[in-house]
């Protein structure tokens, strides 16, 4: 289940695009989190709205920083969720891209240290996986060696590995405000048209050391998740995102189909196409309806 905290005591902010869904302070988010906790959810992925952003995207690896503190607070009172967290500089950065910015483009390589110093962060805050979203190349071994100096062996990587350029991340980046503000992420991310490239992706993350690779979005790549699954032999997760999940809320809420229906028939296909895992908005939901 994903979940975007921020700053502030007592907000629930809830999301245009994204129904049901909410900016959450800390401690909100440990009653929704608890309350899922109960409804047997094993697992929450978490998003950062930092106080601040700037050019360097600092809010991210501040060890008091808004995931850092709410892993804490999860930490100790949902002691049955496992915490993952999304690593990326976009929720961070002024300019709203998930790496540095260096003569008007994104710097591969400089960005690789400070979503490695993010990554270190999380987990020493509490986390029990992280999740590295921004699609630069080498993050993930990047990640895994300043994971493993630091002495966190244990702790595995889930790679999001076929990111696609897609526009189906719209309603998302209104909920963690990380909109490019210039360009877009055709740079870093994929083209949609390409799926060999998926599979060149995913077998990078693999050998760099992810332990559990991703195809995102989910509906619109149903063939990408196929082919990921038959190359491959790790766990395989599926990112059903904020625009697969907005048009059927959209919708539902006109009366033009059934959201329970169409929210199971969406999931049923996705764990066909071969996810072992799969990131949901309809998980709170999911775990009322099953
Ligand atoms: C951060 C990130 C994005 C999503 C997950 N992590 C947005 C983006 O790449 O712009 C999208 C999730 C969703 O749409 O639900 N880089």
């Amino acid at each position: 289940m994903p979940f975007f905290v921020c700053p502030g005591e007592g907000v629930v902010r809830p999301l245009e695009g994204l129904s049901a869904i909410a900016q959450l302070s800390v401690d909100e988010l440990v009653r929704e989190a608890s309350e899922c906790e109960r409804l047997g959810i094993s697992a929450v992925l978490l998003f950062g709205i930092p106080e601040e952003k700037d050019e360097e995207g600092s809010g991210a690896y501040d060890d008091d920083g808004i995931v850092q503190r709410a892993l804490r607070a999860l930490r100790e009172h949902c002691p049955r969720l496992l915490l993952l967290t999304d690593v990326c500089l976009c929720e961070y950065t002024s300019h709203g891209h998930c790496g540095i910015i260096r003569d008007g483009e994104v710097d591969n390589d400089e960005s690789l240290e400070l979503i490695a110093r993010t990554a270190v962060s999380h987990v020493e805050a509490g986390a029990d996986a992280v999740c590295p979203s921004d699609m630069m190349d080498g993050r993930v071994g990047a990640v895994r060696s300043a994971l493993d100096d630091a002495g966190l062996t244990h702790t595995p990587i889930v790679a999001y590995s076929a990111k696609y350029a897609s526009a189906f991340y719209g309603p998302f980046r209104e909920a963690a405000e990380s909109a490019p503000s210039f360009g877009d992420r055709r740079g870093y991310q994929m083209d949609p048209a390409n799926v060999r490239e998926a599979l060149r992706e995913i077998a990078l993350d693999v050998s760099e050391g992810a332990d559990v690779v991703m195809v995102k979005p989910a509906l619109p790549y149903l063939d990408v998740i196929r082919a990921a699954r038959e190359r491959f032999d790790l766990p395989i997760a599926a990112y059903n995102v904020s625009g697969e999940y907005a048009m059927v809320k959209a919708s539902a809420a006109r009366g033009w189909l059934d959201e329970r229906q169409a929210a199971l028939e969406s999931l049923t296909a996705i764990k066909r196409a071969g996810a072992d895992l799969v990131v949901t908005y309809w998980t709170k939901e999911l775990a009322t309806w099953l």
